[in-house]
């Protein structure tokens, strides 16, 4: 059906597209959820989530919809609360990209900008704040992506019919990213059903997500995986996903992901998103171990358009380390990380460095994790210090020093030199960045040092 009565009606029938350049034996489908009218996988949980609080009498006429989210749920939100005559207003971070807020603004969103990082429990939280502001407006409703029931089941009635269908029951395995749980949970709970327990479900999680065992450090694709603050007590996990049906997890790293979506746009004509990219790199490394009776299904909730600052970005991707310019690179100048937690006691933090022969150096100090972070991302980095500031203070936490300079350790010297001057003029120390994740410390003298740029 190619007619519908209005945009509500849409949602969903999108299509599988068939992999022709992959080179493995399985048939592989993608599924791209861009095609839905908010442009993600979100909007079948945004319209069941408002279905389902109209049909409990939790929003009335006149009501407003709440949502804490940076991305696609409040994209979906928002588009549906206007459709149907709702007062908007997202929570969200104020690092959300500008063609993020702009579109929430298009579709009339109020935006409330939260910046403190803490945990979810804290009174400053996106949640604590969401919370507050629904328990004090009259006929506000949170949707509460997380935990709402009918997040998975908009899966269960929409996207598991979908796939089986249209591969004519012929679907053997289906890769979906985790980030609520929504769709792999909905979805897989369907195909399971439907096959008798047949289809096989992976959950393609981000290498450091707790969901697949990971430290919960953050990465850098958005929408999958699960990040734990550094500072939460505990880690919960959402109500909306189903562990049950997960039958085996595939972690990727954002080096990975990033090179098999750049890769796709380029030999298949698809240009899909970040998260995308994590059930990519899954399900091509599982096609590759499958035969010819194997059909994959992989699905992707949003398309490449919203990432052309990033990944599809060359710039981004020497800023952050998964691209190496030719020439003098800054990674070959920067001292090889050096770490202390943000606890430690000066004293005997600065004792210990100077009989490891680092008294001089930088180190970074970092927010301590249940799972201790060997490979941080910048999120998990406090700030840096050196053992005589360590020696004055009660803990690094009171000796460290912030460090908004990020330099890719594949960008050229010179003019890494010069954008860290101009994020910063005042700039000591810079966190140096491979693959994404925090791998040294350049102090400004020893970059200065070995390049011609102005001093
Ligand atoms: C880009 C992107 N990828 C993946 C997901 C994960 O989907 P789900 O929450 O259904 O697990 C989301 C969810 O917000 C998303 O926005």
């Amino acid at each position: 059906m190619t007619r519908f009565e209005s945009v509500a009606e849409a949602i969903g029938g999108t299509p599988l597209i068939r992999l022709t350049k992959t080179g493995l034996r399985p048939r592989i489908y993608v599924k791209p959820e861009w095609y839905n009218p908010g442009g993600s996988v979100k909007d079948r949980a945004a319209l069941s989530m408002l279905r389902a609080a109209e049909a409990s009498g939790a929003l009335a006429p006149g009501g407003t919809v709440v949502e804490t989210t940076s991305g696609n749920t409040g994209i979906g939100l928002a588009l549906y609360a206007a459709h149907l005559g709702y007062r908007s207003v997202i929570f969200t971070s104020s690092s959300i990209s500008k063609e993020k807020r702009d579109l929430l603004v298009a579709h009339g969103a109020e935006l409330r900008l939260v910046d403190a990082f803490v945990p979810k429990t804290h009174p400053d939280s996106l949640k604590s704040v969401a919370e507050r502001f629904v328990a004090s407006t009259p006929g506000a409703w949170l949707a509460n992506q997380y935990d709402n029931p009918a997040n998975p089941a908009a899966h269960v009635a929409t996207t598991g019919p979908e796939i089986w269908a249209d591969s004519e029951g012929s679907v053997t395995h289906f890769v979906a990213t985790v980030g609520t749980g929504g769709t792999i949970s909905g979805t897989g709970r369907f195909l399971k059903e439907a096959s008798a327990g047949a289809v096989r479900i992976i959950g393609a999680d981000p290498a450091t997500s707790s969901y697949s065992g990971g430290d919960g450090s953050q990465k850098f694709i958005e929408g999958a995986g699960h990040f734990v603050h550094p500072l939460a007590d505990e880690d919960t996990w959402p109500e909306s996903l189903d562990l049950t049906v997960i039958d085996a997890y595939s972690p990727v790293t954002d080096a990975e992901a990033i090179a098999t979506i750049r890769e796709v746009a380029r030999t298949e004509g698809i240009l899909a998103g970040g998260s995308s990219g994590v059930a990519l790199a899954a399900g091509l490394r599982l096609a590759a171990s499958l035969d010819e009776s194997a059909t994959v299904v992989i699905l992707l909730p949003d398309s490449g358009r919203a990432y052309l600052s990033t990944y599809y970005n060359d710039d981004w991707l020497l800023a952050n380390g998964f691209r190496t310019e030719a020439g003098d690179v800054v990674g070959a100048v920067a001292a090889p990380l050096r770490t202390i937690g943000r606890s430690r006691t000066g004293a005997s933090a600065a004792a210990e460095l100077v009989a490891a022969g680092a008294g001089e150096e930088p180190v970074a100090v970092l927010y301590e994790r249940e799972r201790t972070t060997a490979d941080p991302h910048h999120a998990d980095v406090a700030g840096w210090t050196t053992a005589a500031r360590l020696a004055e203070a009660g803990t690094a936490a009171d000796a460290a020093l912030p460090t908004p300079v990020r330099l890719g350790a594949g960008e050229s010297r010179g003019a890494a030199a010069g954008r860290a001057a101009s994020v910063d003029p005042d700039w000591q120390v810079a966190l140096v960045l491979d693959e994404g994740r925090v791998r040294g410390l350049v102090t400004r003298a020893r970059l200065e040092q070995a390049t011609d740029a102005p001093h």
